[in-house]
């Protein structure tokens, strides 16, 4: 991650499918994880996201979510450093939501990737519906509200993020001219302090009178570390810098593991629909079962037959639990069927039952009190709130409906 945005806060969240499995750990958790020290971290159950494809059978959604949060935490998301929350406790997203969509044209909806996709997939059921036509404004609420710029998730959310951006800047194009900018502007350069206010002004004519780009760069970084600004004025400095108007909405970016995707039991992708998963937390016996019967390279039919682990799934699997002695025994063993595939799977029983028992024991409390997820979920969606409520006062001020 060399490119993360120069806001401090992150923002991601989840559909509530139930209980998760190694695709989820590997593709995102393990980045939620890894951000959560160094940023401020938001992380949310979409249960409305739910609703946009799910709403003709909701009975599950509740039990859903439970079990999605209890992986969550048996995995290691932190609720001291992240604030963990149900979407829909924290109504100002649809408040946010509702304002985007004045200014979200219906073509940028319509040619969402996910969109037609999902329509075709899902054609049991009726999505024609606004709701789901949404489902991206509503996402670009989630994290603009929080003026979130990291949104770690997996390839498939990327379009969505981006989608967001663009979201964002249309909104900051109508919106970021506030009468007296300039003014405001100079006030909190003054807050700055003398020399950091006076490399902001060089700073800014490099950039806007000769194009330098690295001025920018430093220009961003230089507002990033001041202490003395509030969030408001750091954005109008932002978009100052630029040349440009406020900025009320930053731009997000998506962050991406660098994690291939993780081969299911057959070879595909991991995914629940393919039904060919090993869950979080799941009981050692099934998971050793299941490893077992994973598929190989089809060259190897019997023991003395040599594979190519390229063409193997269980060594994709090996790759991301195996350090580079068991990797290369592996890959030597099986070129010159030196070991059977029952041998080679054996490490790698031990380095995921190895992980998964951390997990099982991290999860335990919680899957036996459910009351110490509630008072998590409770006391996320208060910090969750606050800082919604701030940015939604901008919004209403900017968009000139505040009324006060
Ligand atoms: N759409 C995401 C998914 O299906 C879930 C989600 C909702 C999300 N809001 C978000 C992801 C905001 C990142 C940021 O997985
Ligand atoms: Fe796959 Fe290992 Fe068997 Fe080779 S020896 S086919 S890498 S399981």
């Amino acid at each position: 991650m060399g490119s993360e945005s120069a806001s401090r806060r992150v923002l991601s969240g989840m559909r509530p499918t139930g209980r998760l499995h190694l695709g989820h750990y590997h593709g995102v958790l393990k980045n939620w994880i890894a951000l959560q020290h160094e940023y401020e971290c938001f992380y949310l159950v979409a249960d409305w996201h739910a609703l946009t494809t799910g709403y003709g059978d909701t009975r599950q959604i509740e039990q859903h979510s439970f079990d999605m949060l209890v992986d969550w935490l048996a995995a290691g998301v932190n609720p001291a450093a992240a604030a963990i929350f149900i979407q829909s406790k924290v109504p100002e997203h649809a408040e946010l939501h509702l304002l985007l969509s004045m200014v979200t044209p219906v073509s940028w909806l319509e040619r969402a990737p996910s969109y037609k996709d999902m329509q075709a997939r899902l054609n049991d059921r009726e999505l024609a519906t606004y709701g789901f036509l949404g489902y991206p404004v509503l996402q670009a609420a989630d994290i603009l509200i929080y003026r979130a710029g990291n949104v770690p998730v997996g390839a498939d959310q990327v379009a969505h993020v981006e989608l967001s951006r663009e979201i964002a800047r249309r909104f900051n194009h109508l919106f970021g001219s506030e009468p007296g900018f300039e003014e405001h502007c100079q006030a909190a350069i003054r807050k700055m302090g003398r020399k950091a206010a006076r490399l902001y002004g060089s700073l800014r004519r490099a950039y806007v009178e000769r194009g330098d780009g690295e001025a920018l760069e430093r220009g961003r970084a230089l507002l990033a570390e001041q202490q003395n600004l509030s969030i408001g004025d750091r954005e109008r400095l932002f978009g100052y810098l630029e040349g440009g108007g406020r900025i009320i909405l930053p731009e997000p970016q998506a962050l991406l593991t660098e994690q291939a995707k993780v081969p299911g039991l057959d070879g595909e992708k991991m995914s629940k629909s393919y039904n060919n998963t090993i869950e979080l937390r799941e009981p050692l016996p099934a998971m050793e079962r299941k490893v077992q019967a994973m598929r190989t390279d089809p060259a190897r039919k019997r023991r003395q037959d040599p594979g190519d682990p390229a063409k193997c799934p269980v060594f994709d699997l090996h790759k991301i639990y195996s350090e580079a002695s068991t990797l290369k025994w592996a890959a030597d063993g099986c070129r010159s069927a030196g070991i059977g595939c029952l041998d080679c799977k054996k490490p790698l029983i031990e380095a995921i039952a190895a992980e998964q028992s951390v997990m099982t024991e991290r999860g335990k409390p919680f899957e036996e009190q459910p009351d110490l997820v509630h008072r998590i979920l409770q006391e996320g969606a208060e910090r969750a709130r606050e800082a919604a409520r701030e940015t939604l006062d901008e919004v209403r001020a900017s968009i000139g409906i505040a009324h006060k």
